[in-house]
């Protein structure tokens, strides 16, 4: 079959009845084998946003085991909870998750629910899409999960899966390869069973598609899929090379308050952490701890020292150990106040 296929690569890769097949082999799969995740029982498009802003960047496991997914329901159930809250609190509830923007454009999308649809979420995807930071890919999800629309939502373990399936030698980081992959989602995507056949496609990346190990015998897709080499799909431009970089903060502690500096750079913006200072003006000062880390494509050694009659410079301030536990704060500084003074 795949071979009789391969002879009919073009702009539509499979006949009509042939895409049926496949899509109920590959529905019948996930019915069999998929897994049961929270997100996956539910048709509430809260629940489910929150599920794909946070598996964004961030692996199921980490979602699910250590808690993030059902403490966040617990605190803000809906779009109207989570609207009224403050961002601290917001950004203080996604620590730990990283990649900080998503919490703060999931507060800005409850936000935009109350205000712009009287706090019900669009079923319409261009709608969806007009969401702040709400992508072609989490516009998608959020429309085929929730609401069963027939549409696709291409991550990176669908790409996987359909650049093998169809055999794609391009390049699929370009806007030219995504184009190319979304076309084929669309034209793939069933009109009824959306939900399942996306988390179908998703399931089998994760499973038995993976970037770097395949199970083609126990594949639904097997007898379309073109690619004999799976392992060599997709092909992508290579990550950046890791930075090792040093940093070099202060620990100042007194009268039972610690100084903490407000972020300001995109990335951890409204966020704090212990002050940077330059290395030069650390010298005889006492090195508490050392603590590493990686952010983008950066390794990161962050210096501690302990700082004597340090004074606030511009967007720093001094805190009690109380008001601490409460900051938003990224982990490695978490994770270093914790190991100095148990906050
Ligand atoms: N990754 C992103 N969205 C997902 C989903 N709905 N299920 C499993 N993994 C996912």
């Amino acid at each position: 079959m795949a071979q009789q296929l391969k002879a009919l690569k073009c702009e539509d890769p499979l006949p009509l009845n042939q895409s049926e097949r496949l899509n109920s082999a590959l529905i019948s799969w996930f019915e069999e084998f998929g897994k049961n995740y929270p997100w996956r029982s539910t048709n509430d498009p809260y629940e489910i946003l929150v599920s794909e802003m946070m598996l964004q960047q961030t692996q199921v496991s980490t979602v699910l085991e250590r808690g993030y997914y059902r403490k966040w329901l617990e605190r803000f159930p809906d779009f109207k909870a989570l609207s009224s809250a403050a961002e601290e609190e917001v950004l203080r509830a996604w620590e730990g998750l990283g990649y900080y923007s998503r919490a703060r454009n999931l507060h800005k999308i409850a936000i935009a629910v109350m205000k712009d649809f009287e706090g019900v979420f669009p079923s319409d995807l261009s709608l969806i899409e007009g969401l702040p930071g709400i992508g072609q890919y989490t516009a998608g999800a959020v429309a085929s999960f929730a609401f069963n629309a027939a549409v696709p939502a291409v991550d990176a373990n669908i790409a996987r899966v359909l650049a093998r399936l169809f055999e794609f030698t391009e390049r699929i980081d370009t806007s030219g390869g995504q184009k190319q992959l979304w076309k084929w989602a669309s034209g793939l995507v069933p009109q009824s069973g959306a939900r399942s056949w996306n988390s179908a496609l998703m399931e089998l990346g994760q499973t038995l598609c993976k970037a770097k190990s395949v199970q083609c015998q126990e594949c639904p897709a097997v007898s379309w899929c073109l690619s004999e080499n799976p392992l060599e799909l997709p092909v992508k431009k290579s990550r950046p090379e890791i930075t090792e970089i040093q940093e070099y903060v202060v620990f100042a502690f007194e009268g039972k308050r610690v100084l903490l500096e407000k972020e300001t750079g995109r990335r951890r913006k409204g966020m704090w952490k212990l002050p940077e200072r330059a290395a030069e003006s650390l010298s005889g000062l006492n090195l508490l701890t050392v603590q590493k880390y990686g952010i983008t494509r950066y390794r990161v050694t962050m210096n501690v020292y302990e700082a004597k009659k340090e004074s606030a410079l511009e967007n720093e301030q001094w805190f009690s150990i109380e008001e601490v536990e409460n900051l938003p704060m990224p982990s490695p500084y978490r994770r270093v106040l914790q190991k100095i003074i148990k906050v």
